[in-house]
This record gives structure tokens, C-alpha cells and sequence, in this order.
């Protein structure tokens, strides 16, 4: 065991330390810092989490900002990363921090696990990452590369099998670097044993240990069974403008996108003549109605295949339940769910 253990942790860190990439949460061990890259990763790719993460740092930099910030400005902040609900967690967590653990983050796993949003996987990176625990934390593209160094056939996607790769890896976390260890696996995850396509295991410092590799077994691990389809929801969205203004709707504060600006949908596909009905139903006036834009967006249990129209009014009219807001706001204040982008291109 011992010199398995050499072998395995030696050469990943060995490896981690020529290879790892500079980014902005890997300049220091700020707990803060770490959590909120974190729980962006979970969503984006690190290119893609680099700039947001940057402007919310610069917006927020310090956990007492994040307990105190306006919700409207939190999404805005979240536009575009999407899963919304992981930015609520995080103000609700920053505030269990300032109320109970007196604004620090608390360096202890269960204390970590008990704030919300924070689950196995990211109490085991702000753990090990920030306070040197020599805890595991196995996500997705860490069960990926143990399933294959293993050649373990369990299906990735169960709970179970998160657990007991977990314990299984702890063996092998060093006292002194329990962080670099967790981020050299992740970062082999996503530069080498990568999850589309070949990997590139002629680079990979585990090619004399991995049994995959050495069975021939790469394409057929890791093993995943299929989810269940998603369910498909049409939808007509309604772009009501004039020159500068646009109706906006804000969702109910329970289920998908809770709370987020949204433009009026309704979740069927519609004809002109129907179209014409709910115009006549909202009494409002229009001057202009066309086809405008199509869209699909895919969230985790469903897709929404949209249809818009775009309504023009001369002048606003009210609407009982929408807001007219300038279209310039769109911009700067109101967060509209990425679902959505599509036909703001088209105002
Ligand atoms: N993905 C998840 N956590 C990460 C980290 N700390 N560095 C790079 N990619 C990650």
C-alpha cells in the first residue's frame, strides 16, 4: 500500500505542479473565493466561469457584501450562468456565516455542510482547498477518472457510488497537500481524461497504473445508465414593445427560475388567430404583430421550445400582470434567464 500510495499521490502532484493552470480562485486560499468558484464550476467551464467570477469578486469581495446584496442585483450578477437557485443559496448561506459564524467562513466539513448549497463535493473542495482537511471531493469528472484507474464498471450517476469512490480516494489524500490533491484530480479530469472525445493518455502520469488504459477499456468507461428523457414544453413568448419600452413578467417564487424577470409566455404553441384572442383578452391595442424568433433552451428535467411574437404598441398600455420596463434596462438591471436571450437580440 505504501509504495501504491507514493505512486498514485507522487506522481499526480508531481504532474499538478507542471501542469496546473493559473486562475483567479488558485491566487490564494480565501474560503470566499473558493466557494464562489466553486459552486460557478459546478454550472460552466472554467474559460467560461473566469470573467463572471471576476465581476462578482469585484461587486462582492467580501461575504458580508454578498449576505447584504439586493436580489435583483444577485441575478444580474448570475445572469447567464444559469440554475438560478445556486445564487439564492449563496446569499442565504452568506448570511448563515455572518449570523452564526461571525462573517468567517467555518473550516470545519459538517459546519461547511450544513450552509446551503453546499453538498459533499463543495464542502470537500472549500475544505481541503482553504483549511488543508483531508477530506475527498468527488464530483462527476473526478468519477470519471477514478471509474477509469480503477476499470470500476458502478454506474457514475448514483449517489452510491459517489460515496465509495469518495472513501476509496480518501487513502491516498496527503496530510500536506490535501487541496492540490483534490485540484490536481479535477484538473486531470478536465485536461487529460477528458470527458469528450480521447483522452489524452500518452500525457497522463497514471498511464502505468490505470487499468482502463491497460485493459483497453477507455470508450467503455465510465458507465453511465441513460437518464429518462425530458419532457418538452411548448411555448409562445410575447415580446409586447414600443419604440423603447418592453413588457416584462416576473416568475412565481416557487419551481424553475423562481423569482427571475421573464418575457409573458404561455406555455403553448399558438396560431395568429389565437394570438389575436390574448391580445384582445389583455385589451390592448396593437399596431404590428410578426413572427419573431425561435428557440430551444434545455434544463435539467425539460425543454422549452419557444415561439415568439413580437407585438408593437405605439404607446404603453397597462397590463395587469407584466411591468414596462425600458429596454435599456434590460441591459443593466433587470436579469432575464438565459432561456430568454434570443429574443431580447430580436427587440
Ligand atoms: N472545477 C471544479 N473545481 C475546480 C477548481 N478548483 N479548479 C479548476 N476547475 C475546477
Amino acid at each position: 500500500m505504501e509504495k501504491e500510495r507514493y505512486d498514485l499521490t507522487g506522481s499526480l502532484l508531481e504532474w499538478y505542479d507542471y501542469n496546473k493552470r493559473i486562475l483567479p480562485w488558485r491566487e490564494n486560499k480565501d474560503p470566499y473565493r473558493i466557494w464562489i468558484s466553486e459552486i460557478m464550476l459546478q454550472q460552466t467551464r472554467v474559460e467560461a466561469v473566469k470573467p463572471y467570477f471576476d465581476r462578482f469578486m469585484e461587486a462582492l469581495p467580501e461575504v458580508e457584501d454578498l449576505a447584504n446584496v439586493d436580489d435583483d442585483r444577485l441575478m444580474k450578477l448570475w445572469e447567464g450562468l444559469g440554475y438560478y437557485n445556486r445564487a439564492r443559496n449563496l446569499k442565504a448561506a452568506a448570511n448563515k456565516v455572518m449570523e452564526e459564524y461571525g462573517g468567517k467562513i467555518p473550516g470545519d466539513y459538517d459546519a461547511l455542510l450544513s450552509l446551503n448549497g453546499i453538498g459533499a463535493y463543495t464542502a470537500g473542495a472549500i475544505g481541503s482547498i482553504a483549511f488543508d482537511l483531508q477530506v475527498p471531493a468527488v464530483d462527476g469528472n473526478v468519477m470519471r477518472v477514478l471509474a477509469r484507474i480503477w476499470g470500476d464498471e458502478s454506474d457514475i450517476l448514483k449517489e452510491k457510488t459517489k460515496r465509495e469512490m469518495g472513501k476509496r480516494i480518501s487513502a491516498y489524500i496527503p496530510k500536506d497537500r490535501p487541496g492540490d490533491f483534490n485540484q490536481a484530480l479535477i484538473e486531470l479530469g478536465a485536461i487529460v481524461c477528458v470527458p469528450n472525445g480521447k483522452p489524452l493518455c500518452d500525457q497522463c502520469p497514471w498511464d502505468t497504473i490505470c487499468k482502463a488504459y491497460k485493459e483497453d477499456k477507455i470508450d467503455q468507461l465510465p458507465v453511465k445508465t441513460p437518464k429518462k428523457s425530458r419532457k418538452i414544453e411548448y411555448k409562445t413568448v410575447f415580446l409586447l414593445e414600443t419604440d423603447d419600452m418592453v413588457a416584462l413578467h416576473k416568475r412565481g417564487q416557487k419551481g424553475l427560475l423562481a423569482g427571475l424577470w421573464e418575457f409573458p409566455n404561455l406555455s403553448c404553441r399558438m396560431d395568429m388567430e389565437s394570438i389575436n384572442e390574448q391580445v384582445k383578452n389583455w385589451g390592448i391595442q396593437a399596431d404590428q404583430m410578426e413572427p419573431a424568433g425561435k428557440g430551444k433552451h434545455i434544463f435539467s428535467h425539460i425543454e422549452w421550445h419557444m415561439e415568439g411574437v413580437k407585438i408593437h404598441l405605439e404607446k404603453e398600455q397597462p397590463l395587469e400582470d407584466f411591468q414596462w420596463v425600458t429596454k435599456k434596462s434590460l441591459e443593466n438591471q433587470y436579469a432575464l434567464p438565459s432561456a430568454f436571450e434570443i429574443f431580447r437580440k430580436l427587440l
